[in-house]
């Protein structure tokens, strides 16, 4: 095993022009990593940035660097460490994104050490966490039109999503970008004259609601699905957090606002008339029984995503209920590559379907392909168009074409 010779951070643009932080380990080469940011933020999750990111680079280069370079590069070894110099239990001190670029570059360099490519050695990692499994080339589910929190005017749920099946990585990443084009064509056409933005993660937005939307979707994916001879299919991140009045104890939609009850009855609408394969944050980040009785009756994949917040123990108590029957995986919102790995194999044995994600704040850092990869992932979420999100795309092409050895 390789030895830090020495950490660097500095501060870094991120998609939406935020500044987030990057992070190089050297050893015998150098390693890097940068964390991504949410906009749709769990409240249970790791505190990306407690103080100013100039501060918190600051403190990275300053203290932290001083206690981690000369140790050996062991992910684990650091993982540890870096929740001790924290010693908050969610990052509250250092930062969860300090944390997690840290993690991230370490474990790059451990890979290199053992002269085995990154996906490779975060399923070795997932091994040694209770979980032994393939590795194997996960779904693509890219984001084609929405609104919520990424887009201000486009629709009330947040992200609207497709889900391709195709025989290679190459095949399915393809019939993702053709919906994503063939749904602003949809647009232009039923609406000849109409802005079209695009939202943070590339998706479309259009002044369109929800069940408009729905339909635009699905029939673009039957169609390009016809074509093109893959199987694709719509789903949805409700991100309904952003939806929810504590107050009111109602989600509120532009000129509807619905009840708990209502809100399941909405969604099981959804998934039988549209046929959704997926559908994430159904219901608000803090309703695992609201969850498990959606999922109870849902002839779908029903992902946690603020609900778990990449946290084991918060899975684990879904867990015991059958909230949900899929866990959002997402490195930042937990801070450490250990942390979230827990969270996989805790995912794996109880039979829940690994999605592995992006935040809608990225970077061209292609990590969450190797590990959505490397742990066998179902799927990875991280859309279908755009420099960031072609990063993490391109990136298993690259993978399956076995340019890494595999
Ligand atoms: P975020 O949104 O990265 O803005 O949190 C993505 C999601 O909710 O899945
Ligand atoms: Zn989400």
């Amino acid at each position: 095993m390789s030895s830090i010779k020495a950490l660097r951070a500095r501060k870094v643009l991120d998609s939406r022009g935020n500044p987030t932080i990057e992070v190089d380990i050297i050893t015998d080469g150098l390693f890097r990593a940068a964390a991504p940011s949410g906009a749709s933020c769990g409240e249970h999750e790791a505190v990306s940035f407690p103080k100013s990111v100039d501060e918190c680079v600051s403190e990275v280069k300053d203290g932290i660097a001083k206690r981690i370079v000369g140790r050996h590069a062991d992910v684990v070894e650091i993982d540890k460490l870096l929740r001790e110099i924290d010693g908050t239990g969610n990052f509250s001190r250092i930062g969860g994104n300090p944390a997690v670029a840290i993690s991230m570059a370490v474990a790059k360099a451990e890979a290199s050490s053992k002269g085995i490519p990154l996906y490779a050695h975060v399923n070795k990692l997932l091994g040694s966490f209770g979980c032994k499994t393939k590795t194997g080339m996960p779904m693509p589910l890219g984001n084609v039109l929405g609104g919520g929190a990424h887009a201000v005017g486009g629709t009330n749920i947040q992200e609207f999503l497709v889900v391709s099946q195709g025989k290679t990585a190459s095949e399915s990443v393809f019939a993702n970008a053709q919906v994503h084009k063939r749904v602003k064509e949809k647009l232009m056409g039923k609406y000849p004259g109409i802005a079209i933005g695009k939202g943070d993660e590339g998706a479309w937005v259009a002044r369109v609601d929800d069940e408009e939307a729905l339909e635009i979707v699905s029939s673009a994916c039957s169609q390009v699905g016809d074509e093109s001879g893959v199987s694709i299919k719509p789903g949805l991140d409700m991100a309904a957090s952003e939806l929810w009045d504590g107050k009111k104890k109602k989600y509120i939609y532009r000129g509807v606002e619905r009840t708990n009850d209502e809100q399941i009855d909405f969604v099981l609408g959804l998934i039988e008339d549209y046929r959704l394969y997926y559908v994430e944050d159904p219901m608000e980040q803090n309703d695992f029984d609201g969850f498990a009785r959606l999922t109870k009756k849902a002839h779908c994949l029903v992902c946690g995503d603020d609900l778990f917040v990449t946290n084991a123990a918060r899975f684990s108590q879904g867990i015991k209920i059958k909230a949900a029957n899929s866990i959002l995986i997402k490195p930042n919102q937990i801070g450490t590559m250990s942390d979230m790995l827990m969270a996989v194999a805790l995912a794996i044995n109880n039979g829940y379907a690994a999605v592995v994600s992006h935040r809608s704040g990225e970077t061209a850092d292609d990590t969450i392909a190797h590990i959505a990869f490397g742990v066998g992932a179902q799927m990875i979420k991280t859309g279908a168009v755009g420099g960031e999100r072609i990063a993490k795309l391109n990136e298993l092409i690259r993978i399956e074409e076995g340019l890494y050895g595999n």
